[in-house]
């Protein structure tokens, strides 16, 4: 079958229930996107399909047809170049693990929702676990990203 990863078409050979994780990691070897608990539970393994934030661990690459799926390797514009900033400038990440799929949802949220509040924040990022704890960061990184944006 044929997928749209990152703007290229690729061709893989895997049955259809095969989780898009599994693809991404072991197909294509885009190994910025991260397996934590396999059951939706984490948010680690976080990637756009056509802008949602979906967790490829549970999302069969058969039911994907021409999505257009973007991975953190994939990531470029306006949005998530304010992200990986705010992200920078408070050292948000501990060990890292996590964070992947927390820019993943953070730039879900402010591709759709330029100005969020703080209860939209915790909102769009409570599907994401961070071990270490990060999350205040997180909140705080996402608020920047929003105010560097501008109107
Ligand atoms: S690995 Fe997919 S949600 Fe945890
Ligand atoms: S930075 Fe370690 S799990 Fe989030």
């Amino acid at each position: 079958m044929q997928l749209d990863v990152n703007g290229r078409k690729r061709e893989i050979a895997v049955p259809e229930d095969t989780p898009l994780l599994w693809v991404l990691r072991d197909e294509l070897q885009l190994l910025g996107t991260k397996f934590g608990c396999g059951i939706a539970q984490c948010g680690a393994c976080t990637v756009h399909v056509d802008g949602r934030p979906v967790r490829s661990c549970v999302t069969k690459v058969g039911t994907l047809g021409a999505a257009k799926i973007t991975t953190i390797e994939g990531l470029a514009g306006r949005v998530p170049e304010a992200v990986q900033n705010a992200w920078r400038e408070i050292d948000v990440p501990q060990c890292g693990y996590c964070q992947s799929g927390q820019v993943m949802s953070a730039v879900a949220l402010l591709t759709k929702n330029a100005k969020p509040t703080e209860a939209d924040v915790e909102s769009a990022m409570r599907g994401n676990v961070c071990r270490c704890a990060t999350y205040q960061r997180i909140r705080t990184a996402i608020l920047n990203a929003s105010e560097a944006m501008g109107d």
